[in-house]
């Protein structure tokens, strides 16, 4: 039986329907399971020609027991859950031309243009058809830095037993990320764009923890997530990189390399858990922008909150990525006390230096580095100028930070995760390509175009009145809808 736990603490254990529709664990912590699937050579090489779907259901099969959901309900879920990708492969591989043995993995294809698609496609479903089971609803708070908002309003259109609040930073995203958000015209999608936090979006999840925290608010509202924080999105990013593996591998036991843009550490968290399970990988990347919250710690050891800056790969512009921690629960002993211990000490002093041994187990197969704004634009315009493929900013910093890194990746295959469309970044494109004075072809998405010609609806609030205001927004939306919670 496959049971999940917090990774700070409590011997509690909850099946995998209550760890996915309670978003955190009950003491505030992430849902991990109490045990990490292995899985032997002679599978994986029973996997190796799968497609997308087959491989989702063999990976989620491990973390989900069928008492919870039968062969056939996953199989269902997971096979509609990609019918409004563009691309029959859901995941199109680029060769690069100018270096070798570097492909780029284009986890753009979904319909709201980024690799939160892959993830959510499937997870707002599955929250859905819990609900369904149970006749119940619930509410879902989202923060985004500019693509998760977009993909969960999308999957929740039509869902009615959700609402979903999605918060962002006003003037913190592109134009394109917000139209998509605020264009969506359904009753249970309610947008809002909180004004003047000082740290980006790190602000709008500290609200949404203090939100979870009282108690009376969140049983009142059936309050649950579907960021990283969810067990179901790091579980659903595992896939890629097995998928990516098999398509790129000559056979089944070479490493390979991997290069990820790093926020939250969501996405990197669940390549480290496939590599756990048995995925051959020798090396991850761990790029980061100029805000380098990751770097300082596989770098210096230091997890410090800094400044925000803003910077072209804004998606990634994140001081505290929260699935460290979960992260830091399987590297290092799967210690819950621990692992307190630390978040308290991030906690009261905004800071925490891990001892040798610690960075030690935290950076084996890790390597990171931290990308200036500068050669971000200029990766994206050698990339478009050598070989006319357009990246977006953020598998730009994925590109250039393993070029920078280049010495020490050995000579293994590289495959470059490209985590948005470009035309969610319209600006910096343009920026990029100068003289360039139009967006090229490849820069402009047919949904992006229709969204420009659509109404916008939104709340706008104020940070520092965030938490009392989307508690009143929330409570009278729901005194308003007959529904019953
Ligand atoms: C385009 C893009 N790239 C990379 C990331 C970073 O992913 P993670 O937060 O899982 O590290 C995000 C998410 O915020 C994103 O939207």
């Amino acid at each position: 039986m496959i049971h999940y736990k917090s990774n700070t603490g409590g011997s509690e254990v909850v099946d995998f329907e209550t760890a996915i529709l309670d978003g955190f664990a009950k003491d505030g912590g992430l849902y991990v399971p109490t045990q990490l699937p292995t899985i032997s050579s002679e599978q994986l090489s029973s996997w190796s020609s799968l497609n997308y779907v087959d491989l989702a259901f063999e990976i989620l099969s491990l973390f989900i027991d069928r008492s919870v959901m039968s062969e056939s309900e996953l199989k269902h879920l997971l096979q509609n859950a990609y019918l409004t990708f563009e691309k029959e492969e859901i995941i199109p591989i680029y060769k690069m031309k100018s270096r070798s043995e570097t492909y780029v993995l284009e986890l753009f294809h979904g319909p709201t243009l980024s690799f939160k698609d892959i993830g959510l496609a499937f997870l707002v479903n599955l929250v859905n058809f819990f609900l369904e089971r149970k006749n119940e609803k619930l509410s879902i708070i989202v923060a985004t830095t500019g693509d998760t908002g977009p993909a969960a309003a999308f999957y929740a259109v039509n869902k009615t037993a959700l609402n979903a609040w999605i918060l962002y930073p006003k003037d913190r995203i592109t134009k394109e990320q917000e139209r998509q958000i605020t264009t969506i015209d359904a009753l249970n999608v309610h947008p809002v764009a909180v004004a003047n936090c000082p740290d980006g979006g790190d602000d709008l999840d500290l609200v949404i923890t203090k939100l979870f925290a009282n108690k009376s608010f969140k049983e009142k509202m059936k309050l649950s997530s579907v960021n990283s924080i969810n067990w179901g999105r790091i579980m659903m990013q595992t896939v890629h990189y097995f998928y990516a593996y098999f398509k790129i591998a000559d056979s089944v036991g070479e490493k390979i390399n991997f290069s990820v843009p790093s926020g939250a550490f969501g996405n990197l968290c669940a390549g480290a858990l496939a590599r756990e399970m048995g995925l051959p990988v020798e090396t991850f990347v761990c790029a980061n922008n100029e805000n380098a919250c990751l770097h300082r710690i596989f770098d210096q050891g230091l997890f410090l909150k800094k400044e925000i800056q803003e910077t072209p790969s804004s998606a990634i512009d994140i001081l505290i990525p929260y699935n460290f921690w979960r992260f830091l629960y399987f590297t290092t002993g799967r210690d819950q006390d621990k692992i307190k211990a630390w978040m308290q000490d991030f906690k009261d002093n905004g800071a925490l230096q891990f001892d040798p041994i610690t960075r030690q187990e935290i950076s084996m197969g890790i390597i990171s580095e931290s990308i200036s704004d500068q050669l971000t634009l200029e990766t994206i315009k050698r990339v478009f100028e050598e070989e006319n493929y357009l990246l977006d900013p953020h598998g730009a910093v994925a590109v250039a930070a393993s070029t920078k890194l280049e010495s020490k990746l050995n000579k293994n295959k590289l495959v470059c995760l490209a985590t948005a469309h470009p035309s969610k970044f319209s600006n910096v494109i343009l920026k990029a390509l100068q003289p360039l004075d139009e967006l090229p072809k490849k820069a402009i998405h047919p949904s992006i175009e229709i969204a420009k010609r659509r109404c916008e609806k939104l709340r706008i609030c104020e940070y520092i009145h965030l938490e009392e205001a989307i508690k009143y927004a929330m409570l009278s939306q729901m005194e308003k809808s007959d529904s019953k919670y």
